[in-house]
């Protein structure tokens, strides 16, 4: 369809919709003139509502275009022509809020002695007798201090920062599935109870408007105003970079050295990623690993030669447990852990510039070393045999394992 053809057909629909927007204005005017008194006067009290009450309905909108365009022109318009803006009457009518300055705040009082005959008549059985809570039902006392709490307690007296709110929430929403049934003498006293229930008024206190305002809760200078668009947001508005923008990223651990890569029957990780060819962390000690069993060793010194061989490959193998924290070998830094060049035979805790925990502080300053029993024993159970220490391991159980990555680090040190 071209755009001629159908720009008619647009108009002839808005026109039809138009016309009956105002049918029903007017014939909603004229009901609130008749049924609803107040309202009514809202409607009157605009020239642009009062003029579309007098202004005759029209029949059929098509044949009588004239009256409803002057009406329309007088109107203010929204962005599609249609509606009018709330006026300041009609919204008062539905604002019920209450501000932490205390606009909106009902001319009114209640005691806490009333306040507690109303609670436990209609806030007990879910909030309990003093505002504890009951079951998986909100707490409304209690919980000071608890804030920095893993499951922090957050009440009216230990959270909530302004007592409007708990006046305002009360009066609109509460008993729940009865809201907005509290007259406001009745939300000032319940109010002043649940006060009273935090220990913030004495039990012969009478809350009202007048007083309303010297109350200040606990927790009240515990929020600050949200300054994102001024404290972070100015970091994201940055122009974008779109090239060059950082150096190419280098790889520097693969995840077989996290013994998270499924081996093959050779202990190789499987697929092509190449072992340990690309990672700074571990270089083959062992040039290619343990070969299959040679036919007859020629002498027993080859032989033992071998055995060794074997035993420092499957401790290369082990050692992918250690590597995503310790590194070994030459230039290897601290990592998660120090790095493990030398460390049998090496002092407990003895890397500079590595933050050692207590636990090894303690153990160096005693003058302890690595040798292998101990190191087997640290390995077989780090918590057991170091008190106090942060590695976050939980051991190797099997000696060969042990055996083999003592070897293995003895082996690799430069
Ligand atoms: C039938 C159970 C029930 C009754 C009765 C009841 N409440 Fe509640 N109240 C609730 C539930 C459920 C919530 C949580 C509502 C939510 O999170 O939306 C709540 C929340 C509240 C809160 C806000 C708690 C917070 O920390 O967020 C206040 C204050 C409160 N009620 C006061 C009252 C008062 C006062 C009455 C009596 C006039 C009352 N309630 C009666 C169930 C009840
Ligand atoms: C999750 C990280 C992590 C893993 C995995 C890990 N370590 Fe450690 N290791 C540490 C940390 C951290 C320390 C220092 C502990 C302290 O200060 O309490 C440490 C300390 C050590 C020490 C003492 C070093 C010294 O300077 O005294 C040795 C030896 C050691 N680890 C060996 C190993 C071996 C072998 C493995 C693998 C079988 C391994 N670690 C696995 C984090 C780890």
């Amino acid at each position: 369809m071209s755009k001629s053809s159908e720009f008619p057909v647009f108009l002839f629909g808005a026109g039809l919709l138009t016309g009956a927007t105002l049918t029903a204005a007017v014939t909603l005017a004229g009901r609130n003139v008749n049924e609803i008194g107040d309202l009514a006067r809202f409607a009157v009290a605009s020239p642009a509502v009062a003029q579309i009450a007098a202004a005759p309905a029209p029949a059929a909108p098509a044949a009588a275009p004239a009256p409803a365009a002057a009406v329309v022109a007088d109107l203010p318009q929204g962005p599609l022509g249609l509606g009018r803006p709330a006026l300041p009457e009609e919204i008062a009518a539905w604002d019920v809020a209450v501000l932490p300055d205390g606009t909106g705040l009902r001319p009114g009082s209640g005691s806490v002695a009333d306040g507690e005959e109303l609670f436990i008549e209609k806030c007990a059985a879910c909030h309990g007798d003093f505002a504890e809570g009951i079951d998986q039902w909100p707490p409304l006392a209690g919980g000071v201090g608890s804030l920095t709490d893993r499951r922090p307690v957050k009440t009216v007296g230990s959270y909530w920062p302004y007592l409007s709110t708990l006046w305002d929430y009360v009066h609109r929403s509460m008993p729940f599935g009865a809201a907005q049934t509290l007259t406001v003498d009745d939300t000032y006293a319940i109010t002043a109870y649940i006060l009273y229930s935090n220990g913030l008024v004495e039990d012969d206190f009478v809350l009202t408007h007048e007083n309303f305002g010297t109350i200040t809760l606990p927790n009240a200078d515990g929020f600050r105003p949200d300054d994102r668009d001024v404290a972070e947001y100015p970091l994201f508005r940055a122009e974008p970079c779109m090239t060059d923008c950082r150096p190419a990223p280098e790889v520097s651990k693969r995840a077989a050295l996290l013994a998270v890569t499924p081996t093959d029957p050779n202990g190789k990780p499987a697929g092509t990623i190449p072992a340990f060819s690309t990672a700074s962390a571990v270089q083959s000690v062992v040039a290619p690993a343990a070969p299959a069993a040679p036919a007859a060793p020629a002498t027993p010194a080859a032989a033992a030669a071998d055995s060794d061989a074997a035993l420092i490959a499957e401790g290369e193998k082990q050692f992918r447990k250690c590597a995503a924290c310790h590194k070994i070998g030459e230039g290897a830094t601290n990592g998660t852990g120090p790095h493990l060049n030398g460390i049998v035979g090496r002092p407990v805790g003895a890397v500079a510039g590595f933050a050692y925990s207590a636990g090894f502080k303690e153990a160096a300053a005693a003058g302890k070393v690595w040798d292998e029993a101990f190191l087997s024993a640290f390995l077989a159970d780090p918590k057991g045999a170091m008190p106090r220490n942060k590695m976050a391991f939980a051991g190797l159980k099997k000696d060969e394992e042990r055996a083999a990555v003592i070897a293995f680090l003895a082996a690799r040190a430069p």
